[in-house]
C-alpha cells in the first residue's frame, strides 16, 4: 500500500485497524469447491463461522450457496440474522445450550452429537416434537495417524456410539442426515484416512447418509516467509482436494444417490483475507537491542500466541527512516512476551505504518478486552471504503458491570 493509500485510511479510521479481504475471500471460497466438485461433483463447503465471524463473510457463504458450520448459540444466531436457512446450518462443538438445539432442529437444522450427554437430550426433544422429521448426525472420532487423541466426536469403538446409533434408530423422528469428523491436524496426510475411515465406517454400519462431513483443518494461502516456519509441507486447496474427493468418486461411481462430501474450513478460507495496519508510536534502544513499540499487540492478530512471524510490509509515512537488524515489534499491552513480530531487518522510522499479513483467522473472533478495545474493521477490496465494524468502545466493554 502506498503512502497517499495509508494516509487516507488513517484519516478516517485511525492508527490501527483491521483490512479486510472480503473480495479474496469469495474467490477463495469459489477456487475451493471448484477443486473438489471437478472430482466429486456432490460437494459442498461449511464454512467455520468461529474462525471469524465477521457477518460479511458468512454472508458471502451463504450467496455462495455455502452452508454454516456453528458450535454456539451465539453463532446460530449469526447465520439466523444474515437469512441463512436453517437446513443449511450444521451445529457442531462439544456444548451445546438445550433451548437452541431445540428451536435448531424444530427449524430444520440439523445438529451433530458430539458426546454421550447429548443422547438424552435428544431423545427429549424427539418425544417432545413427533411430527417433526429432525435431522442429527454423529460426530465419529478414529485414528487419522496424526498422533493426536482428538477429543471431538464418539470413539467409533465405544458403546456411546452404538448407543447414540441406536437411540436414533428407535425414535422415527430422529433422521440421521449425516455423519462427521474433525480433525485439527492440516497436515496433507491425514486427509486420506479421513475419507476411507468414514467411508469404512458406513460399509460397517451398512447406512448411506445424505452428508458425509470430513471437518476442517486445512491450511490456506500464505506466503513463502510464513510457509517455511511450518514443519509440513503447506499443501493447496487442489491437493486437498486430490487427497480425498477421487475416494469419493470411486466409491461411489455406480450408486445413483451420492452422498454429499462436505468440509469445514475456517483458516483455509480466510487467513489471508485480512491485513492489520499499525502505527510506530516509539522506537527504543534496551541494552543493545532495538524495540519497536506499535499501536496494536500480538492479541490483535494472533491470540492463539503460535510464534510464527506473519508477513510484513512497512509503509513509510514521511519520517526519516534508519535502517535496523534484528528489530521486535512489540505490542501495547503489559505482557513481557507480547511481540507481534521478531528480528525484522530493514528501514523503519517512528509514525510509520507497520502491516501484517494473514491474519484473517482466530483473530478479532479471540481478541481479548485486554488493555483496550478492539479497532476497526474496514474493507476496501470491493471499491468503496466500507465499515465492517466499527472501533470498540469503554462502553461496548464495561456495559455489563455495576458500577
Ligand atoms: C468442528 C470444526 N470444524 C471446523 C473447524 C475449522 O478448522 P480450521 O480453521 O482449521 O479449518 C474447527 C476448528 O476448530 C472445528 O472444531
Amino acid at each position: 500500500m502506498n503512502v497517499t493509500e495509508m494516509k487516507c485510511l488513517t484519516e478516517q479510521v485511525g492508527d490501527a485497524f483491521y483490512l479486510l479481504e472480503s473480495k479474496q475471500f469469495r474467490e477463495n471460497f469459489v477456487e475451493l469447491k471448484e477443486e473438489f466438485t471437478k472430482i466429486y461433483p456432490n460437494f459442498n463447503i461449511a464454512y467455520s463461522y468461529k474462525t471469524n465471524y465477521t457477518p460479511k463473510l458468512c454472508r458471502i457463504v451463504n450467496e455462495l450457496g455455502g452452508f454454516a458450520e456453528v458450535v454456539s448459540d451465539m453463532e446460530m444466531e449469526i447465520a439466523l440474522r444474515i437469512g441463512v436457512e436453517p437446513k443449511n446450518i450444521i451445529w457442531n462443538g462439544p456444548f451445546k445450550n438445550a433451548k437452541k438445539v431445540e428451536q435448531l432442529l424444530v427449524m430444520g437444522g440439523t445438529v451433530n452429537l458430539d458426546s454421550a450427554y447429548e443422547i438424552e437430550l435428544i431423545s427429549e426433544i424427539a418425544r417432545k416434537y413427533p411430527n417433526h422429521t429432525l435431522n442429527v448426525g454423529v460426530r465419529c472420532n478414529f485414528d487419522v495417524n496424526d498422533g493426536v487423541v482428538s477429543r471431538f466426536g464418539f470413539d467409533i469403538e465405544s458403546d456411546d456410539f452404538k448407543k447414540a446409533l441406536t437411540v436414533i434408530a428407535e425414535h422415527e423422528n430422529l433422521y440421521l442426515i449425516g455423519l462427521q469428523c474433525h480433525f485439527a491436524t492440516r497436515a496433507l496426510h491425514t486427509w486420506r484416512p479421513r475419507a476411507e475411515g468414514m467411508l469404512s465406517l458406513i460399509e460397517e454400519l451398512g447406512i448411506l447418509p445424505e452428508h458425509i462431513d470430513l471437518g476442517g483443518g486445512l491450511f490456506g494461502k500464505m506466503a513463502d516467509s510464513l510457509k517455511s516456519q511450518f514443519d509440513s509441507e503447506i499443501p493447496s486447496y487442489r491437493q486437498y482436494a486430490e487427497a480425498v474427493a477421487p475416494v469419493f468418486a470411486e466409491k461411489f461411481k455406480n450408486c445413483a444417490e451420492k452422498p454429499m462430501l462436505l468440509i469445514e474450513p475456517g483458516s483455509a478460507l480466510v487467513g489471508d483475507c485480512m491485513h492489520f495496519a499499525s502505527r510506530v508510536v516509539n522506537i527504543k534502544n534496551v541494552r543493545g537491542k532495538h524495540i519497536a513499540t506499535l499501536l496494536g499487540s500480538i492479541y490483535n492478530i494472533n491470540p492463539t500466541l503460535n510464534k510464527k512471524n506473519p508477513p510484513i510490509e512497512v509503509v513509510s509515512m514521511g519520517n526519516p527512516q534508519s535502517e535496523y537488524v534484528d528489530l521486535d515489534f512489540g505490542g501495547f499491552t503489559c505482557i513481557e512476551s507480547d511481540y507481534l513480530y521478531r528480528h525484522y531487518n530493514g528501514n523503519l522510522a517512528k509514525g510509520d505504518m507497520v502491516v501484517f499479513g494473514n491474519v484473517g483467522s482466530y483473530s478479532v473472533v479471540l481478541k481479548p478486552p485486554f488493555i483496550l478495545p478492539n479497532f476497526p474493521i474496514i474493507d476496501i477490496s470491493e471499491g468503496q471504503l466500507e465499515i465492517i465494524k466499527r472501533g470498540e468502545s469503554f462502553d461496548d466493554l464495561f456495559h455489563t458491570f455495576n458500577f
